[in-house]
């Protein structure tokens, strides 16, 4: 079996789509792949009760609680290469993950570590990409599922979505109306990975 650890900071509702969409399309029967573990780098999150109560296995890793990022990544991996199985390394699955991980542990999980990100990349890397992409005056925006690589919200386009920016939006409307987009195109695009 495959293993698949989602790694979050916060609600969870991208993990929560994924986690629906393999109990739905019955990937453990499609593709000998299983959501294994959730791990958050905050306690008391929305995303690990739901992991929980769908049984599940969760973790809390507080980065506080590490002396450098070196530490902390160190420690994540130790806790995620758990997972893997003979012949098949876990994959790695950052869904609101908000950490910045260090070389050594994106190069730990090459081709194999995934995120997604609330633009339409390469525009608006980085934090607050709603309100930068109304402050632009964009038409569009959108969201974007992508491999990782040592440089912050860059790698291979796995996948992307495009909604309109309507009169009136605010960076929470135009928020809310990616992240229903986000939640199809994550599970489909970890679903093509498992296939390759
Ligand atoms: C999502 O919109 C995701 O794209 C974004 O955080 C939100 C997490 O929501 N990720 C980033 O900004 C990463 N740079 P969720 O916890 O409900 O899935």
């Amino acid at each position: 079996m495959k293993n698949i650890v989602i790694l979050i900071s916060g609600g969870g509702s991208n993990m929560a789509a994924i986690v629906n969409t393999a109990q739905r399309e019955h990937w453990s029967d499609k593709y000998g792949a299983r959501v294994a573990a959730v791990i958050s780098n905050k306690a008391d999150t929305k995303g690990l009760v739901f992991a929980r109560e769908h049984g599940i296995a969760t973790e809390v890793l507080d980065h506080k609680a590490f002396a450098s990022r070196e530490d902390f990544d160190a420690a994540l991996a130790e806790v995620i290469d758990r997972f893997d199985t003979p012949g098949h390394p876990v994959l790695v699955v950052l869904a609101g993950f908000m950490r910045i991980l260090t070389p050594g542990f994106v190069a730990h999980y090459a081709g194999r570590l995934t995120n997604i990100h609330p633009s339409l990349l390469p525009a608006f890397t980085g934090l607050h990409t709603h309100q930068r992409a109304l402050d632009a005056g964009c038409k569009f925006a959108g969201a974007t599922v992508h491999l990782v690589t040592a440089e912050l919200d860059h790698g291979p386009i796995l996948d992307q979505a495009v909604v309109p920016v309507l009169p009136g939006d605010t960076a929470d409307t135009l928020a809310a109306r990616i992240l229903t987009q986000e939640h199809l195109i994550y599970p489909r695009a970890v679903a093509q990975l498992l296939q390759k």
